[in-house]
């Protein structure tokens, strides 16, 4: 066999190993008592935005697309919810203190208008979780009502 072919099955074949390092998919319990939207009750928009375009990586109820199920993307995916979820947990409000949930408050209205989240690399293969201008306006409009100071 010619190197570059060699290198070719090698590469095939690693990519065919790697499949079997599977990421963890089960979602850490959540008490529906401590959710954000349940505690704060917004308007049905507000919670479907919130649902569609930070769930998966700011609460436990994340759900998984196709494509983690295909390594090495899966493994990038999971770590952006693991380093998601360990900034803000939507799922875990009501544990805030009061000090917390504030900063939070005001970390997303600055990165919502600031076109920083829902992430670009998220919003580039989820176009339902992308966020037309006018819903990017009801949820920084409903987050002010919250108290969420723009910095
Ligand atoms: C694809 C996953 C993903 C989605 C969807 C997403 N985020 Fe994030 N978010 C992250 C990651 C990863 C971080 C931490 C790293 C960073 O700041 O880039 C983060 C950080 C944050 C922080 C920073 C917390 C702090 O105190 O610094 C806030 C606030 C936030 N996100 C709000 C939101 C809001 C609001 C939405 C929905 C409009 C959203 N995010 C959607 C992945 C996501």
């Amino acid at each position: 066999m010619k190197t570059k072919t060699k290198i070719l099955w090698a590469i095939v074949g690693l990519l065919v190993l790697i499949q079997f390092i599977r990421i963890d998919k089960t979602n850490p319990p959540a008490d529906p008592a401590q959710d954000f939207i349940t505690l704060k009750n917004p308007p049905q928009e507000v919670a479907h935005i919130l649902k569609a375009s930070c769930y998966d990586c700011h609460s436990n109820h994340t759900t998984y697309p196709w494509y983690t199920n295909v390594a090495p993307v899966s493994w990038w995916v999971k770590r952006h919810i693991n380093e998601g979820r360990d900034e803000l947990n939507f799922s875990e409000w009501g544990n805030y203190t009061a000090k917390r949930a504030a900063h939070k408050l005001d970390e997303s209205y600055e990165l919502v208008a600031e076109g920083e989240m829902p992430l670009s690399s998220y919003t580039l293969i989820h176009a339902n979780a992308r966020l037309s201008e006018p819903q990017k306006q009801q949820l920084l409009a409903w987050l002010k009502t919250q108290g969420a100071k723009a910095q």
